[in-house]
């Protein structure tokens, strides 16, 4: 396996949130994302069960797949990752750009297994990291993890305020990544804004879900809230 490098030796990428951009105009926002270098495109896909909310599905998901060579960044907010898991999994095998599966691992008795079935069904599997969990205890699903996504926020909406400790969440991946010699991403989903994206990248995030406190920061255009952002990130 590939040695695990710093952070600062990566290239922070930029995933921006679909269930932020322009629903009733989808298809020119994402042509201007993707023109605007872009690096994936991140799906919450929500069952009202474990989150109370409704978002994205099977469909949107495979329509984008086939349009876009960007890795489709699919964030299961769901109570059955059994059930879910592998669907979205195939569907991230055909996408042209392939794609990442992620799961809440308290949300299936066997969450090794479900990850298994995600990897054999055609999709990197991931983790997500609820602000109240502590990612120590998933230490033993990290081999397993193509992603280690760190929720800086309660999931289920977009606009809610950071919770600050996450921050030491991604310092706790960023450390695992090292002690076990790995090399997932590390993704932070929620209030990834201009005032907090400095701090979330030095705490060693490297994939950055952009939603309403940036790229669709609704006071600016698409290629101003891009510009900005990759000035932030000196690329
Ligand atoms: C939840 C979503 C939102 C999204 C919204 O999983 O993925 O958190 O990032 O971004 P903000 O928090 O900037 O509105
Ligand atoms: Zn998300």
């Amino acid at each position: 396996m590939e040695r695990s490098r710093p952070t600062a030796d990566r290239n922070v990428l930029i995933a921006p949130s679909v269930m932020c951009a322009d629903l009733l105009d989808l298809g020119s926002d994402i042509d201007e994302l993707v023109d605007l270098s872009v690096d994936w495109l991140h799906l919450d896909i929500m069952d009202a069960h474990y989150v109370p909310n409704l978002t994205l599905g099977t469909d949107l998901c495979r329509l984008l797949g086939a349009r876009y060579a960007l890795p489709l960044d699919m964030h299961l907010m769901v109570d059955d990752p059994d059930q879910w898991g592998p669907l979205f999994a195939s569907i991230a095998g055909s996408a042209a750009g392939g794609g990442y599966v992620t799961i809440h691992p308290e949300t299936t008795w066997h969450p090794a297994r479900t990850l298994a079935a995600i990897s054999d069904s055609g999709g990197k599997p991931g983790i997500a990291v609820d602000p109240a969990a502590d990612i120590d205890r998933f230490r033993n699903l990290l081999p397993l993890c193509d992603l280690v996504l760190v929720m800086s926020v309660n999931p289920g909406y977009a606009g809610q305020k950071l919770l600050p400790w996450t921050l030491d969440t991604v310092r706790d991946a960023a450390r695992l990544r090292t002690e076990l010699g790995l090399d997932y991403r590390i993704e932070i989903d929620g209030n990834v804004s201009w005032q907090n994206i400095p701090k979330m990248v030095e705490a060693g995030a490297d994939v950055l879900v952009a939603g309403t406190s940036s790229l669709f920061d609704p006071a600016l255009a698409r290629d101003e809230a891009a510009t900005r952002m990759r000035s932030l990130l000196r690329r």
